[in-house]
Order: C-alpha cells, then structure tokens, then sequence
C-alpha cells in the first residue's frame, strides 16, 4: 500500500508529538512534573482482551502505542525535561504479545530525553516527583493509576525527615492539555479528512448493499469491511445501524433486526484512522424510495444541517448552530402540523425537543466525543480556526407517540457530518456520501452489492 514514505512520516509526527510537550509544558506552573499514563489492557471476558487502543492525551504528547507506560514532564530540569518508562525488551513476552520497542530504542525514535524501564518507575520517579511543588495529572479517572500516584507521594513523604520535599498541590493536566487538542494542526486535520473518506466508502457500501431482507448487522459488516479495507484499523465508536423503528433509538447498536420494505435505515457510524475519529450519519430508504412523509421529514433535518452549517463561523457563538437547527426544525414540523403553535413561542417553550432530544453536535477529534470546554465562564465559547465538530440533527417520532397523527410515527432522521473551523468559514470534512433525496435516491436505483 502507501508505505514508501513511512519512515519519514513518522520522524515528523515525533518532531509534532515533541513541539507538543513543549507547549503544554510553556504553560505548566513553575516546579512542576506532570505524570501521564498509557490505558490499561482492558477485559472483554474472562482472559480475552478488548483490543489495545492508546490513551488519547498520552499518543498525542508522545505518538507511542504501547501499554505499561508512563510519560514525565518536568519542565526546566537541566538533566531531561522528557523521561519515558516502557515495557523491556523481553524475548519470551514479545513471543506471546509481540514486538517491544525498548527504552533503548524508544530514546532514540521518540525523542524523549530519557528512557527506562516502567519496572524500574517506582525508583526512579520518586526522585522525578521530589522537590517539585506540584504534580499534574488526570486524577480519578483509574484507581491503579491514582494508587500508585499515591503511593509514590507517600514514599517521598515518609523520607521527609531526610530533607525531602513531597509536593503540596495535585492538578488536574486535562484543561491544558485539552484546549491544545481542542485546536487541530493541518496533519491531524489530513488524518480526520482521511478517517472520514474511509468512513464514506462504508457508508457508500452499505447503502448500495440495502435492500428488504438484510440484517442491520449485514450492513454493518459491509461498514467494517470497508474502514479495515481502508487503512483503518477499528471503528471510531460502536457501529449503529437501525431500521424501521430502531431509528428511533439514538443509542441503538443491537443492530440484529430486519430491515423491511418500506423502513427508513439509520446508519450512524465512524471509523478511526491512525487514532483520529470521524462521526458519520445517513438515513435513507431500505427499498430505495422514500415515502412522501419521510420525504417530508427528511427535508426538514437536512434543512436544519444546512442551516446549521452554515452557522459554523469563526467568532461565531458554539450555541449558534444548534439554534439555527432548532428554528428549522421547529418551523418544518409546525408547518407539518406535528407542532402546533407559533414559532417563537414553540422555540421558547422547547416543543421540538419531543423531537430533536439532543444537541446539535459535539467536538471531535481523538476522541469521537473530542476533549476541549464548551463553555468559559459559563458563556458558551466562541469557534476559532482549527476546532472540529459534528453537525447532526435529528427528527424521531416516536411510534407509540400517540399525540402525533399515524404517519408520522415511527419516522427516524439524522444526517450528520464532521465540520472543521477555518479562516474564512467551515469545510465539511465527510464528503462524497449522496446526502438528498434525489441523491440518494439515485445512488441506490444504480447501485449494488
Ligand atoms: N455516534 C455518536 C454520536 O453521534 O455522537
Ligand atoms: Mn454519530
Ligand atoms: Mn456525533
């Protein structure tokens, strides 16, 4: 595949991974250390694994993927501001669980200043901790982690009566760290523009492959298909793929219905690509048409995307496309005759959330559910170059809403798509994925697997 560049792609993402550390350690207060561990191995059941996946904030400051790992800052230590401590070289391990890298070699790739073994981390980062006034770390997310923190501060306090100096003050690492991931570099804006290509093959796929008679995990297998086929190891997220009434779960991912004839599918689904996520939604009919009221329903979420969209702006509030999808939606579905009233007062009163539940979109990155605040000072923040969010409304009636005429019920809508901030307004990151009516429509009567 695309590997002939590999090596020199890798040595600038550890130049990016390493201008990184020196940012967030420009912003530490002075004397400090900050403490970051890689995830635990979690269990799936009994000895079997989920599959390893880095945490976040550790591969974004270091671009390592091992787990037993611990990465040190500890800015203005004239000895090494960046210590690692990773898995030893082990014949007989690597045999069982694969390749190591080694402190050695580690030191070398990941240029860090220092590099040690994790078996020797009690020793050596005890003395790393001492004489520092205070110690950054995401406390209370893992109790292993937390206990060993503890525990580390323990040890230096009981040598206090030799003079050693335990630190007064813990903080958390994640406001920081997380305002620097909330804004994306043009790489990590090239990784999410890939994830979300792959993301459309899947999309592409399952709609050509729908037809009456298919499994929603039928479907699903064409999504997974398509974003290992694409480079991409995993999805983003648990895949959903609901038919008929299960479009009106927001959560759904039993995925293990039929789709029947006349059902609109919900597909909302992601791949990552080189830990970089994409969040990707598309609802259309199992049979290729829509009815006149899905149709009708349809119009009105797309609509509010558009809107919302549109609403995607430098210096613009974050709250502003969530409001521009609200009036759409609130407006489409009074002029429908779903809700009835006036529209400013249907906005006021919050109607529409029988509706449309949720908000209109969430940061992404990293993480599909990206790290960064929403709001500063308890004002909602205002959107700069580089941020990345979803844009998803939604319509969901539910069948058994009884104050709802019979069509409508049971009618499921999201569209959604991943929007970065630029300069001069927003690009749509997902594209090429037949997202109207008539595209849809179009896309499916010539397509299929
Ligand atoms: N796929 C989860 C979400 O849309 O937020
Ligand atoms: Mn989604
Ligand atoms: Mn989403």
């Amino acid at each position: 595949m695309k590997n002939e560049n590999f090596g020199e792609r890798m040595s600038s993402n550890y130049r990016e991974y390493k201008l990184r550390r020196k940012e967030l350690m420009a912003q530490m207060e002075l004397n400090s250390i900050a403490l970051i561990a890689s995830a635990p191995r979690r269990t799936r059941s009994n000895d079997t694994e989920y599959l390893y996946r880095q945490n976040s904030d550790f591969y974004y400051l270091c671009g390592f993927t091992e787990p037993n790992s611990l990465l040190v800052l500890i800015p203005g230590r004239e000895q090494g501001e960046v210590v690692l401590f990773c898995q030893e070289k082990d014949k007989e391990r690597e045999l069982w669980t694969g390749i190591r890298l080694g402190p050695d070699a580690a030191y070398k790739e990941l240029l860090v200043d220092d590099a040690y073994p994790i078996g020797d981390v009690d020793d050596i980062v005890t003395g790393l901790i001492e004489g520092r006034d205070r110690v950054y770390y995401a406390m209370g997310r893992d109790d292993r982690f937390d206990t060993l923190v503890m525990g580390w501060v323990k040890t230096i306090r009981g040598k206090s009566r030799m003079g050693e100096h335990p630190p007064s003050e813990f903080l958390v690492l994640d406001h920081l760290l997380h305002e620097l991931r909330l804004i994306k570099s043009n790489n990590e804006i090239k990784l999410m523009e890939e994830a979300a290509r792959i993301s459309a093959e899947g999309h592409k796929r399952a709609m050509a492959v729908c037809k009456p008679g298919i499994m929603e995990y039928q479907m699903e297998a064409e999504l997974h298909y398509a974003f290992n086929r694409g480079g991409s190891r995993a999805p983003a997220y648990v895949s959903i793929v609901g038919a008929g009434d299960n479009a009106c779960i927001l959560h759904y991912d039993s995925n293990n219905a039929e789709v029947k004839d006349g059902d609109l599918v919900l597909i909302d689904a992601g791949c990552e690509y080189q830990y970089y996520a994409s969040d990707i939604t598309r609802t259309f009919p199992a049979n290729g048409r829509f009815s006149p009221e899905q149709k009708a329903i349809y119009d009105i979420v797309l609509d509010a995307q558009v809107a919302a969209i549109a609403a995607v702006q430098p210096g613009a509030q974050w709250d502003a496309p969530h409001n521009a999808s609200v009036k759409v939606i609130t407006q489409g579905l009074i002029k429908l005759g779903v809700i009835k009233g006036q529209l400013s007062h249907q906005i006021k009163s919050e109607a529409y959330k029988d509706f449309y539940m949720h908000r209109v979109g969430h940061w992404i990155g990293m993480d599909v559910h990206d790290v960064g605040d929403y709001k500063i000072d308890d004002n909602w923040r205002l959107l700069e170059p580089g941020m990345v969010m979803t844009i998803e409304p939604g319509i969901y009636i539910a069948p058994d809403n009884v104050k709802v005429a019979k069509k409508w019920r049971g009618i499921g809508v999201r569209i959604e798509d991943d929007v970065l901030v630029t300069k001069k307004g927003n690009k749509v990151l997902s594209v090429g994925i037949p997202k109207t009516v008539e595209e849809i429509e179009t896309y499916m009567a010539s397509n299929s697997l």
